[in-house]
């Protein structure tokens, strides 16, 4: 018997494998509620909510007694909802879907028309729902969904208010909105006040899907539950880490949101600075959402203003132009339906991004995001220091690449770790290797099934506390408005559709050894 064969190592040890696909963890069933979605005749409903509660049913994730309102200004009834949510959740999952489930999960569905501006409609739809829950006893839990555009949250919240709706006489209440949150610090800190006059924070719940994406999930338990990576996760062995969010596809049918947006708004200031803060943070005090918010907003508390007499120095920005992408042209940024022609919106960025406290002062912390690059892939690169010293005669200091760790966010979600090796046979060559961990073929919650079912639960750990979010505004609206005012219309575009982005992006790396990863 020899221990390369893991399964003999297993026997001779007398552990069980690892990892066991068909090992599941118990979901807790959450208490029966009602989910209220606003903005029912939507794209995210169809594509994401619904579907996923569909899922989350036949699971048997969630509890027997629940129902869905939708609620729109579209014209419609609870029969035509119903169709048209049959259609939405066959094309999300066509092996899944089954004649039977459905039959148990459209009696379930209702619809509301109604004017999100309109006080007098919320008066009606609390005693709409008063009559639902005692139908499919909820015992008066609601979460109303806001799946709007984000300039009606504060209709919405108000009128919930004003109507009782946020009151927990009788069971919880509570309200998710997704990003973003305001389009810079002024407008967060006025939505969060219009939330917290009507909702408590612990009532609130701030999406970013990025935080249920399964191996983002794995960011705490990868590097507290082992302690072999901890004493090395700081400036002593890191020379800098890379977070890589990079799409193919354009803007498609947002410019609306989009061209106002931008890059920075759109993904930096929330999924990127949230992949920052899970991989800086201190281990926190306990597996609560407290302990864990209060980790992360410590370390957005430590990144160091941009200076932005000297922007240029840590901030990269573009906009594609036309290119390829999987053998198809692609027209640029400013000839896409809806954006205008000398737009300066910044469809990528990359930024070098300091975390000015004891564990990573020096370390930098490159970070890049666009659409229509090359490939689509998320990722965070843990990049050791170089050897201090190469004793092989042949083989050049800094000629070999330093180990990383990289933990893939999607897609093949998993960890890996590069190392180097002696290549058979010679004498002092050297490769590097990986060794490599893959999520593959083990079935997750998907991230909105993960968010819907924390959300019942009551579990704010992967959703956005208020300081977190008005602290990443504080550190990127300046950057923002300065950009704003000064991009001139032709410096863009600046890289091909279908390529790695600008050039410009090596300026940031600050050291000739460090090259940013392919994508
Ligand atoms: C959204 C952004 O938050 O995230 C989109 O608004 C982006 O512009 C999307 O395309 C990326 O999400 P994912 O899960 O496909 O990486």
């Amino acid at each position: 018997m020899t221990a390369n064969n893991p399964e003999d190592f297993c026997e001779s040890a007398q552990c069980t494998p690892m990892l066991d696909p068909d090992e599941t963890c118990t979901i807790d069933v959450p208490d029966p509620c009602a989910v209220v979605i606003f903005g029912a005749s939507g794209d995210l409903a169809k594509r994401k909510l619904i579907p996923a509660l569909y899922n989350l049913m036949t699971k048997g994730h969630m509890a027997k007694e629940f129902f869905v309102l939708g609620v729109a200004m579209d014209e419609g009834d609870d029969e035509s909802f119903r169709a048209s949510m049959k259609k939405a959740v066959e094309a999300a999952h066509p092996k899944r879907f089954s004649e039977d489930k459905w039959s148990e999960f459209v009696d379930r569905l209702y619809y509301a028309t109604g004017r999100f501006q309109d006080p007098a409609f919320f008066g009606s739809l609390r005693e709409l729902l008063e009559g639902l829950d005692r139908r499919h006893n909820t015992g008066g839990n609601k979460i109303f969904y806001c799946a709007i555009p984000p300039k009606i949250y504060e209709d919405v919240i108000e009128n919930l208010g004003q109507a009782g709706l946020s009151r927990e006489s009788r069971g919880y209440s509570r309200v998710c909105i997704e990003k973003p949150f305001g389009v810079n610090l002024e407008s967060s800190q006025k939505l969060n006040a219009t939330l917290q006059k009507h909702f408590g924070e612990r009532q609130i719940y701030r999406l970013d899907h990025y935080l249920a994406k399964e191996n983002v999930q794995n960011i705490l338990m990868f590097r507290f539950a082992n302690s072999i990576f901890e004493p090395l996760w700081n400036r002593r062995y890191i020379d800098h880490v890379q977070i890589t969010v990079s799409e193919t596809l354009g803007v498609e049918h947002r410019a609306g949101y989009y061209d106002r947006a931008g890059v920075i708004r759109d993904m930096f200031q929330n999924h990127l600075f949230q992949l920052l803060a899970l991989t800086a943070m201190e281990p926190p005090a306990s597996f609560e959402a407290a302990s864990v918010r209060d980790e992360k907003i410590k370390v957005l508390r430590c990144v160091r203003p941009f200076p932005l007499d000297r922007l240029d120095e840590h901030l990269v920005i573009g906009q594609y132009g036309a290119g390829e992408l999987d053998g198809r042209e692609v027209p640029p940024y400013r000839e896409e339906p809806g954006i205008p022609e000398n737009s300066t919106t910044p469809t990528f960025a990359a930024m070098a991004v300091f975390i000015d406290n004891w564990r990573w002062s020096g370390v930098p912390f490159l970070m890049r995001s666009g659409k229509r690059l090359s490939v689509r892939k998320a990722e965070i690169a843990i990049h050791f220091r170089q050897v201090p010293h190469l004793m092989f005669p042949t083989i050049q200091q800094g000629s070999i690449a330093a180990n990383t760790l990289v933990l893939r966010v999607q897609p093949d979600e998993g960890i890996s770790l590069l190392f180097q090796t002696k290549m058979p046979e010679s004498r002092d060559c050297l490769r590097p290797v990986l060794m490599d961990f893959s999520y593959e073929n083990l079935a997750g919650l998907e991230a909105y099934e993960r968010v819907l079912i924390d959300c019942m639960q009551g579990d704010q750990m992967l959703f956005v506390r208020a300081d977190g979010d008005e602290q990443a505004w504080r550190i990127l609206s300046p950057v923002i408005e300065k950009l704003e005012s000064e991009t001139l219309p032709e410096i863009f575009p600046n890289y091909t559709s279908g390529s790695e982005g600008p050039a410009e992006v090596d300026a940031l790396l600050g050291r000739p050894w460090r090259q940013w990863r392919p994508l």
